[in-house]
């Protein structure tokens, strides 16, 4: 009779991954030598937070001032607009709005750079570059809606890290009201600080699903309530079982160029692009 344990290991050997290890060596390095270049183009005090630290998140009630968030908002119409959307269904993104997909999200051209402006003088960017010493910079930004098929529940009660390198964070927000019913998103606190040996399975690609620490742990908030966290931390996408939800992810870098190198347009935005994974 094989122990649970040895079983666990077993697992995690016949799930290992070369081409992950490699990846997640290659991308710790550079990650490690972005940072410090970054530190040096920015000697800030490097100040703790500790509830950043311990929990793995910060939760703001208003990431945005409100007028800035009335502004923001009014891309939220845009999904309504054939032209403005992508739809992703079943691993395949299509052009325009679907009926079945899994999540719309809204194209580049029709994301303004204020988005992104507005973002930066909140806490929680401040909060950040404060922490690690250093600016940060917004690699990607995904504004997507979620909504129940003739009420199917969408989403799922999946529990995931990232997988991407150190040092990365995402602003998260909700551009509706989410309550239990339309998507929150669940974090479990203090559970980003695990060590992983890339490529042995247990980052993205072992993603357990766990309904009851998905209840005990999801987030609801008003319009512009605001998460700032630690890619590695463990968490699970909105389950939308009725109505419908948006949100506006952010994936933040540290900005390892001076700032007077930087490109007028910082940011690459991909629609729907697949996140690093790699771990
Ligand atoms: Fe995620």
């Amino acid at each position: 009779m094989i122990s649970l344990k040895s079983n666990k290991i077993f697992r995690r050997i016949v799930s290992y991954r070369p081409d992950r290890f490699i990846k997640g060596i290659i991308a710790n390095f550079t990650a490690t030598r972005r940072y410090s270049l970054a530190k040096k183009n920015n000697p800030n005090i490097l100040q703790k937070n500790n509830q950043l630290s311990e929990r793995g998140f910060l939760k703001f009630d208003k990431i945005i001032d409100e007028t800035k968030l009335k502004k923001l908002t009014k891309i939220n119409k845009l999904f309504q607009k054939n032209e403005c959307c992508i739809s992703y269904s079943m691993g395949k993104y299509t052009n325009g709005i679907t009926k079945d997909a899994d999540a719309t999200y809204i194209k580049n051209e029709f994301i303004s750079n204020e988005f992104i402006s507005s973002l930066k003088e909140s806490d929680a960017w401040k909060i950040i570059e404060k922490f690690h010493g250093c600016k940060f910079y917004c690699r990607q930004l995904s504004i997507f809606k979620t909504s129940s098929k003739e009420n199917v529940p969408q989403g799922s009660f999946r529990f995931h890290r990232d997988g991407h390198p150190p040092f990365s964070y995402k602003i998260l927000f909700y551009m509706t009201d989410v309550d239990f019913e339309n998507g929150p998103t669940a974090i479990l606190p203090n559970s980003h600080d695990y060590k992983i040996i890339p490529g042995f399975g247990k980052y993205s690609y072992d993603r357990p699903i766990d309904k009851d620490l998905y209840i005990k742990t999801a987030i609801a908030g008003k319009t512009g309530t605001g998460f700032l966290f630690n890619t590695n931390v463990l968490h699970a996408g909105g389950r939308t079982t009725k109505g419908e939800r948006i949100i506006a992810v952010l994936i933040l870098h540290p900005m390892w160029f001076s700032e007077s190198n930087l490109p007028q347009f910082e940011m690459k935005k991909d629609v729907g692009s697949i996140e690093y994974d790699v771990f």
